[in-house]
């Protein structure tokens, strides 16, 4: 899903279903079947939660297959609990199955770009809403300057109900832009003694980003545009965009030595 929470809470999901065949054939672990459920129940509160808060769709869908799920597992631990005994192999591929499924055909929807660009990147009034759809490298330093463009970005929504001055809304610009410059310059130092392979391609993505400023800026400077909803939208979405895919790929999980 590209979603720090979501997707670590997949992995852990998965390791649990897959731990199971190391007790052996046959299900004899209660516990491992409760544990699994309850990890399945926070997992599934959390994520209708992100999704009902930021209107996300797929929220009836999300709930019915949730609910199904959970009551699966229940209906497994009563067997197991009422002496039955069932195969290890069977729970482990329905599970397996459903996951997948779920994931491919229903988070997917839920957390799909397009739906996100269309609630989150349009609506966030804060980081704490943006946050969770921003993956974090683990470098502090880059970490802390996608926290800070992005509040600068944010904070677009303020000066909009304020009816901010375009000499205000150009300032702001100006602020992004020099912010976004030195953080680039920082990673492009990384990403060059790295030699990592898409290091072109992500430069050529920092490139745009500022191309894109620059004509936002102009347009309101020579009032050909006003600041608007849509310009901080493509803003949000952009960096989200980029932070998930290039910055995550680039640093995420790194041991560097600078
Ligand atoms: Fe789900
Ligand atoms: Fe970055
Ligand atoms: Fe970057």
């Amino acid at each position: 899903m590209r979603i720090d929470t979501i997707d670590g809470e997949h992995r852990v999901m998965t390791g649990m279903v897959l731990d199971m065949m190391k007790a052996g054939d046959v299900v004899t672990r209660i516990d491992v079947l409760r544990a699994l459920h309850d990890y399945a129940d926070e997992h599934f509160c959390g994520e209708e939660t992100l999704i009902e808060y930021h209107g996300l769709p797929g929220l009836d869908i999300q709930r019915e297959q949730h609910r199904k799920f959970r009551a699966i597992l229940v209906s497994y631990i009563d067997q197991v609990q009422a002496g039955e005994r069932l195969s290890v192999a069977g729970i482990r591929q329905f599970i397996l199955s459903w996951w997948i499924n779920h994931i491919n055909d229903v988070d997917a929807v839920s957390f799909a770009p397009s739906a996100l660009a269309a609630t989150v990147f349009l609506s966030a009034d804060s980081w704490e809403d943006y946050a969770p759809f921003i993956r974090a490298t683990g470098i502090d330093q880059i970490d802390a300057d996608h926290r800070s463009i992005s509040n600068l970005i944010i904070r677009m929504k303020e000066m909009l109900h304020q009816e901010a001055s375009k000499e205000e809304a150009v300032a702001l610009f100006d602020e992004i832009l020099a912010f976004a410059r030195s953080h680039f310059k920082y990673e492009e130092a990384i990403l060059a003694d790295s030699g990592a392979p898409l290091g072109k391609l992500h430069m050529d993505s920092h490139a745009h980003f500022l191309v894109m400023v620059e004509n936002f800026r102009g347009d309101i400077l020579f009032d050909r545009l006003s600041l608007s909803e849509n310009i901080r939208k493509r803003l949000l979405e952009w960096w989200a965009n980029h932070i998930n895919q290039f910055d995550y790929d680039a640093f995420g999980c790194q041991e560097l030595t600078s």
